[in-house]
């Protein structure tokens, strides 16, 4: 499908809830298939890839009922295999576009003694998986695959537990490791070359399950084997999803727009304290917690004067998902904008390294990229434009922020990649529009 986004023609608007957040919602609906008894999940979000995760669970043996399908997400329970364990699925089970979905997969089945093949769509089949079947493979289990990549077969067996020095600061590596510790006798370690998004962290101990955590060895471990016991959970809205409204917001003139409810976890917020440095009028006030999320509200308005920033390695982890959009952004900003250690971006969803720089050069911008550096030289005078999202919603949907300050229409192929993670978004910035 091809989207047509318009430059904006007046200030952008209004207060609006995003949606769950996606993390949090593949955590609750796997924590809740593993744990005994039922969790009744609210504001789950309804994208692509948390309904890749929702089936998985049920193939799986997990009881999945849908309660209520409301504007701010599913309303869902679920009762878990617990000690009894999955059970093997008839078929192969598809993650579709989710590389969360697969990653944890692997983890949650590395105890069990059955074989069970993960597929996935063309992106997923080309992202690396080797980074979990190398630590899990050490605890115990069995890949086949080709090349490490989907599909490949996970054949669980008893684990021993395992003292994990990543080489990647990657929240899905960490949680599917941890969650086969769970299964495993003994202390199960993970220690980060920087610190990824902490829900699995923050969320286990509502399962019943202890984390332990030493914040300045960036390490964090469980002890097996223990079992969960299923837990409510209120999924508060997506961060990720609120940057694409914020990146709007400051770069639309006359603007001013308050997102709700948002998580306002330190590690996802990267993009926050990055735009505020470039100048831009944002501020995060924590309200209350979502379990052990702090959650609140973000308040963005026009900033005019925005000007570059060097996005440090270090910081990379917090917004490695905002990237596109921050570079959208960094289009209207003096100066250079540089993005550096961001070598992860080359395997997501799409190549967003390149991916970024070709779309955002094609509407007019100065952006140049290495292996794991990006630069984008502003401020741009945007063109219209025929690109496609490569089947990315989040380059999609940031080539859309970009189009509110170009000076003719965008169009948009493979619109339809929203759908992963953020299928209200047109209609939400609709709302917003004055
Ligand atoms: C995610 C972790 C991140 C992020 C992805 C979701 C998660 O990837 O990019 O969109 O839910 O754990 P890493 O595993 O590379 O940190």
């Amino acid at each position: 499908m091809i989207f047509e986004a318009t430059p904006a023609s007046g200030p952008l608007r209004g207060t609006i809830r995003v949606p769950g957040d996606k993390s949090i919602s593949h955590r609750a609906v796997f924590f809740a298939a593993m744990a005994d008894g039922t969790s009744r999940l609210t504001g789950v979000l309804d994208s692509a890839d948390v309904r890749s995760t929702l089936k998985a669970v049920e193939d799986l043996g997990a009881v999945v009922e849908v309660v209520s399908e409301r504007e701010d997400g599913l309303d869902v329970s679920v009762t878990g295999w617990g000690m009894r364990g999955p059970h093997a699925p008839a078929r192969a089970l598809d993650c579709g576009n989710s590389g969360t979905t697969a990653r944890l997969l692997m983890g949650v089945l590395a105890p069990w003694p059955m074989m069970v093949t993960l597929d996935g769509d063309t992106s997923l089949r080309k992202r690396p998986m080797r980074r979990v079947t190398d630590p899990l493979t050490a605890m115990g289990a069995h890949f086949a695959t080709t090349e490490q990549h989907l599909p490949i077969v996970v054949e669980g067996a008893s684990l021993r537990a395992l003292r994990y020095e990543s080489p990647v600061a990657s929240a899905q590596v960490k949680t599917a490791v941890l969650i086969a510790g769970l299964g495993a006798q003994g202390v199960t370690t993970v220690i980060e070359p920087a610190p990824s998004r902490d829900h699995t962290e923050r969320l286990l101990p509502a399962f019943g399950v202890g984390v332990g955590r030493d914040m300045e060895a960036l390490s964090c471990w469980v002890s097996g084997p223990a079992s969960l016991t299923a837990s409510d959970v209120a999924v508060p809205a997506d961060p990720s999803s609120a940057a694409f409204i914020v990146g709007a917001a400051v770069t639309v003139p006359g603007s001013r727009v308050t997102l709700r409810d948002v998580d306002l976890n330190p590690t996802r917020t990267g993009f926050v304290r990055v735009l505020e440095r470039m100048g831009a009028r944002v501020e995060c006030f924590v309200e209350r917690a979502a379990g052990a999320e702090p959650t609140g509200r973000i308040v963005a308005g026009y900033s005019e004067g925005l000007h570059g920033t060097v996005v440090r390695a270090d910081e990379a982890p917090s917004l490695i998902d905002e990237v596109p959009l921050l570079a959208a952004v960094a289009c209207s900003a003096q100066g250079v904008t540089r993005f550096e250690g961001v070598v992860e971006l080359r395997v997501k969803e799409s190549d967003r390294l390149t991916a970024v720089a070709d779309a955002l050069t094609h509407m007019g911008a100065t952006v140049r990229c290495g292996d794991d550096w990006l630069e984008v030289e502003g401020p741009a005078i945007l063109r219209g434009a025929r690109l496609s999202s490569l089947g990315d919603h989040r380059l999609a949907m940031a080539l859309a922020v970009a189009a509110l300050r170009a000076d003719a229409p965008v169009q948009i192929a493979l619109w339809e990649a929203v759908d992963v993670s953020y299928p209200a978004f047109e209609r939400d910035l609709a709302s917003l529009r004055h």
